[in-house]
């Protein structure tokens, strides 16, 4: 296949950070996308509509002159998130879904959630209200191997809370596993998962093997071979609980290539390119257009979008850094030859 043309995409989780980042991040993903997902892990966290309305604008303020997008921004959840929160943020009409990070187990997680049974009314709250939850799904507990911390979070907190919350919709970001692809295949038609490019595109042996890669590392991180075709295979497999969330995840030169390097893999600049060659790859371009504009949006509740883009085979080369405010960025793959470039 020479060239494909697709409705116009959305990112279902995306990092465009604050501040002087915002001028690269934004028009990156304001070409790439039509709507994303921004998560609220700034610091500090975006606890509160007011907050998610001033980032809000500080975000459109970036926006080119003359492009539709919209930023769907989504609450922090905290041990202390009041329930009146949860009814305001769905009355703001900006706010698309709360985030749950089990407090310590990413960038920036630290005032996250503690105990899941603090957020109970919470949830109660947000599946009467219709407003998704979406779940970092990994523990952090330091006896758990970093490997199998997807897997566990699974076992010991995610069944539980399905079963708990019947009509809760709930999101399990960037899942990295066979075990939450089978899980989330298993579950009722409340529950989705969004799939990163890089979880598509690596495994663990490309971060590892030859010398240390540290702009592949992310969280959660990357694993064996067998997940990596397993989420190929969700992907590419016409399920509509699979759909894209790039997790495009910035961090400066200086921060990833560090001796205790931050997680995070910069994708935004080219996401949509990359999802092509994945998909390619697994022989199923004709999947493409359902995983990364149609799906989305179904599980939000929201329209599709109406105008379209084109990706054809030809050949360019990632740049080797992006401006990122006084540093530079790294982006994914950079210095690399990618075969598709979409036309907008
Ligand atoms: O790799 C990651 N980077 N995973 C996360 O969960 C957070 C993100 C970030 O904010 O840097
Ligand atoms: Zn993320």
């Amino acid at each position: 296949m020479q060239s494909i043309e697709i409705i116009y995409p959305d990112d279902w989780h995306c990092h465009l950070r604050d501040g002087a980042a915002l001028s690269t991040t934004v028009p990156d993903i304001a070409t790439q996308f039509r709507r994303a997902i921004v998560m609220p892990n700034l610091v500090p966290a975006v606890t509160t509509v007011e907050m998610a309305s001033d980032y809000c604008q500080r975000i459109m303020e970036e926006v080119p002159s003359h492009n539709p997008f919209t930023p769907l921004m989504v609450l922090y959840l905290t041990d202390e998130t009041p329930v009146q929160t949860i009814q305001a943020a769905k009355k703001s009409g900006i706010i698309f879904g709360c985030k749950l990070y089990p407090a310590g187990v990413t960038t920036h997680s630290h005032a996250g959630v503690t105990s899941l049974e603090k957020c109970h009314a919470v949830f109660e709250a947000m599946a009467e209200l219709g407003l998704p939850l979406l779940i970092h799904g990994e523990v952090n507990d330091p006896a758990v191997d970093i490997f199998d911390r997807e897997r566990v979070f699974i076992e010991s907190h995610l069944l539980h809370l399905v079963e708990r919350y019947p009509t809760l919709k709930i999101v399990l970001e960037h899942i990295t596993t066979q075990d939450a692809v089978e899980f989330v295949t298993q579950a009722p038609a409340n529950v989705a998962a969004t799939i990163t490019p890089h979880h598509l595109l690596l495994n663990r042996n490309d971060m590892l093997v030859g010398g240390i890669k540290p702009h592949h590392f992310c969280l959660p991180i990357l694993k064996r071979k067998l997940h990596q075709q397993a989420l190929l295979q969700a992907a590419t497999s016409g399920n509509p609980k699979f759909f894209l969330g790039t997790d495009s995840a910035p961090h400066a030169q200086s921060k990833k290539e560090a001796a205790c390097g931050c997680a995070g893999i910069y994708s935004a600049y080219s996401a949509i390119e990359l999802y092509a060659t994945a998909f390619e790859q697994a022989n199923a371009l004709d999947k493409l257009e359902n995983f990364a504009s149609r799906f989305g949006p179904a599980f939000y509740g929201l329209p599709i979008n109406t105008d379209k883009i084109t990706l054809t085979k030809s050949t360019w080369v990632m740049p080797n850094d992006l401006p990122f405010g006084e540093e530079k960025l790294i982006p994914f793959l950079a210095g690399e030859t990618l075969t598709w470039k979409a036309i907008r």
